[in-house]
């Protein structure tokens, strides 16, 4: 199985956590409690789009995910000390989460986008196309949440 399917599916759990925690800790603004709630069930349709791909995927699959490899592997990193971050630190300001958050949306952004592409079969870049809209939209949707 591919390691770089099986850590993007890690990090669309990793990242739903993320959301999932802010919301149940949102005190301030219930529209914003709404908004991570949307977000972390977003992620969760991204996993099961992504496990769905990874059950498609078959040896008939020509893939090229060397660019994507160390990339993916970082990012993983990365969402698990935000996870770590978000968790351990409850009053960590609103507006460094959402940066914080907007940033590796990006990055994700951009690994589904590598991935779109190095991917050779249609079904598969297809659905690595829809997940970077899917980032792109919350990248907007953390945008409105900005204070200042
Ligand atoms: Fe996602």
């Amino acid at each position: 199985m591919l390691k770089v399917l099986m850590e993007c599916i890690l990090i669309e759990n990793l990242v739903e956590r993320i959301y999932r925690t802010l919301a149940e800790r949102e005190s301030s603004n219930p529209k914003y409690r709404q908004v991570w709630e949307k977000l972390a069930d977003e992620e969760s349709d991204h996993a099961r789009a992504l496990e769905m791909a990874k059950r498609l995927l078959r040896e008939r699959v020509i893939v090229d995910t060397h660019l994507s490899e160390k990339q993916v592997g970082e990012l993983l990193t990365r969402t698990k000390q935000f996870l770590q971050a978000v968790q351990e630190k409850p009053d960590l300001p609103h507006d460094r989460v959402v940066r914080s958050m907007i940033a590796l949306e990006n990055a994700l952004m951009k690994v589904h986008a590598n991935l779109a592409i190095e991917f050779k079969t249609p079904d598969l870049q297809k659905m690595f196309s829809s997940l970077g809209s899917g980032d792109e939209n919350h990248v907007a949707l953390l945008k409105g949440m900005l204070e200042i």
